[in-house]
């Protein structure tokens, strides 16, 4: 295939990926989005097979066993995945790109004539062993950095993986904990390792050296590990979207030494999307990005283990039902706990009866609802309700005063006043819905224990609060059921 054909094919690959993300910015157009990025990625795969240098029958056999293997897992990953279960799954795909960026760097710098990055004299160019060195770094530090982001979000293994770890299970169930873990002299630590990585990389573009290279690389995966270790569960959403950044810069580091410029491209795309979210998400849970990374957030969530014994309202499904019925306007705030029940067609028949009677309902969204970002958006999306009664976290908020029913389904750090005014608690800072300042607020969930954050929540011991505990779906289809 000639070069500029490629360059053409690449380029509307380039466009499509745009459009997608253009696309996935809003639930109404995510669909189609979707629908781009796999356009544009099947151009980018069948041009990159057709304009392979010096490729041999060979060469495709081994492509295309992998391409069968590396398929046939993600088609079975993801069909039997959980919804609730993606943000873990995300991670897990984040380390691969690391991985990949990895091997490729260690290949190019093992064969770099294969690979056309050498001077007449053998040696390779100058700038080639910056970017080499930049993607192996970056690669390996969101390899292991997704890692320990994997075990914090999915929290536990199966016992019977557990049991393969031996003696090193408690030390694999400290790392999977939620809570931050702070090594003494954590700062010094990672700052000494950071200046050691940069020496060694310099070492490594002077001299073109197998010590620097290796031992630059091993300090990379050290030093991902620790900066993602030190930071609590309830950071995790920022975590997540920085190393999607950090792992489009990998493969924009991989496509500087394979030359190819689609790989450039939607690495850069990749890596800065993935910065923007950072910072929203930043913002969203009013936290700077540096004190992310220098981590430690939730750390008094530790002391989760001893929640106050304080008596809550328990009320029934009928009583809901008669108060909602009467209401004027109801705002449903759904959170993890929906997702976890699939609860969002059950919401959906609330919706319509309520409707029905009268009652304006609207949805308050906010933007770390869930485990992912657009995690609500998604499930009610899924559901069918309509997108303009789905309103952002901003767009509502002064709209609960006015409610006469807060219809919290299975969320709850999102709700914690204590977010506002206590200053000692581990989410201090962070913008939540103002559901206390509904007439009535329902909490639905099983039991009183905590949330992502793992702290209490005081609007469960509020007089206008109403507990009703059970799985998010049943409750939810027996107040439409006692409406009905
Ligand atoms: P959470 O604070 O985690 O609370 C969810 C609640 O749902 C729990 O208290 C749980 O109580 C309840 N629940 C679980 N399963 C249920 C079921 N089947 N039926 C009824 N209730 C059920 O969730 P949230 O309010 O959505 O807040 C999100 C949290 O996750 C934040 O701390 C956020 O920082 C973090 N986080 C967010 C993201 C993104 S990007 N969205 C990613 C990672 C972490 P019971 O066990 O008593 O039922």
């Amino acid at each position: 295939m000639s070069t500029n054909l490629a360059a053409i094919g690449y380029l509307v690959a380039a466009v499509c990926f745009i459009l997608a993300l253009r696309g996935l910015s809003s639930p109404a157009t995510s669909r189609a989005g979707n629908r781009y990025g796999m356009i544009g990625m099947a151009i980018a795969i069948v041009i990159t097979l057709l304009a392979l240098p010096h490729a041999r029958a060979s060469t495709y056999l081994f492509i295309l066993l992998a391409l069968v293997i590396g398929g046939g897992i993600g088609y079975v990953v993801a069909r039997r995945i959980e919804m609730t279960a993606m943000p873990q799954l995300v991670a897990a795909f984040h380390s691969l790109v690391g991985l990949a960026a990895v091997f490729v760097a260690i290949g190019a710098f093992s064969s770099p004539a294969d690979f056309g990055i050498t001077d007449p004299d053998g040696h390779i160019h100058l700038l080639s062993r910056l970017e080499m060195g930049l993607g192996i770094i970056i690669g390996a530090i969101t390899f292991s950095g997704s890692v320990i982001a994997f075990g914090k979000l999915q929290a536990k293994l199966p016992p019977s993986i557990e049991k393969a770890f031996g003696p090193l299970q408690p030390l694999v169930r400290t790392a999977m904990s939620s809570r931050p873990i702070l090594l003494p002299g954590r700062h010094a630590i990672n700052m000494t390792i950071g200046a050691l990585i940069v020496l060694l990389l310099l070492w490594f573009i002077a001299a073109e050296s197998t010590v620097a290279f290796t031992l630059m690389t091993l300090l990379a995966f050290a030093i991902g590990f620790l900066l993602i270790i030190p930071i609590g569960g309830a950071d995790m959403p920022v975590v997540v979207s920085m190393l999607n950044s950090y792992s489009g810069w990998a493969a924009a580091g991989i496509g500087f030494t394979l030359k190819n410029p689609m790989l450039i491209v939607t690495g850069a795309l990749v890596g800065s999307s993935g910065a923007i979210l950072s910072y929203i998400m930043c913002r969203a849970m009013n936290r700077s990005f540096v004190s992310v990374i220098l981590g430690g957030f939730g750390e008094t969530a530790a002391a989760a283990g001893e929640l106050e014994e304080r008596t809550v309202k328990a009320g029934s499904a009928e009583d809901a039902a008669f108060i909602m019925e009467n209401a004027q306007k109801v705002i449903i705030v759904p959170g993890y706990g929906m997702a976890v029940a699939q609860a969002q067609h059950a919401v959906r028949e609330l919706y319509d009866i309520l409707t029905k009677k009268g009652v304006e309902v609207k949805f308050a969204i906010h933007p770390v609802a869930g485990r992912m970002p657009g995690h609500m958006n998604v499930l009610l999306a899924e559901a069918n309700i309509p997108y303009d009664v789905v309103f952002e976290m901003e767009e509502i908020n002064n709209e609960f005063g006015q409610a006469d029913v807060a219809y919290v389904i299975g969320a709850n750090d999102i709700t914690n006043p204590a977010a506002k005014t206590d200053t000692s608690s581990p989410i201090y800072g962070m913008p939540v819905l103002d559901v206390d300042k509904a007439k009535a607020v329902f909490f639905i969930k099983r039991s009183m224990a905590p949330g992502y954050a793992g702290i209490d929540n005081p609007l469960f011991y509020m007089d206008r609060t109403m507990m009703l505990f059970g799985d998010a779906k049943k409750v939810t289809e027996e107040v439409v059921k006692a409406m009905g």
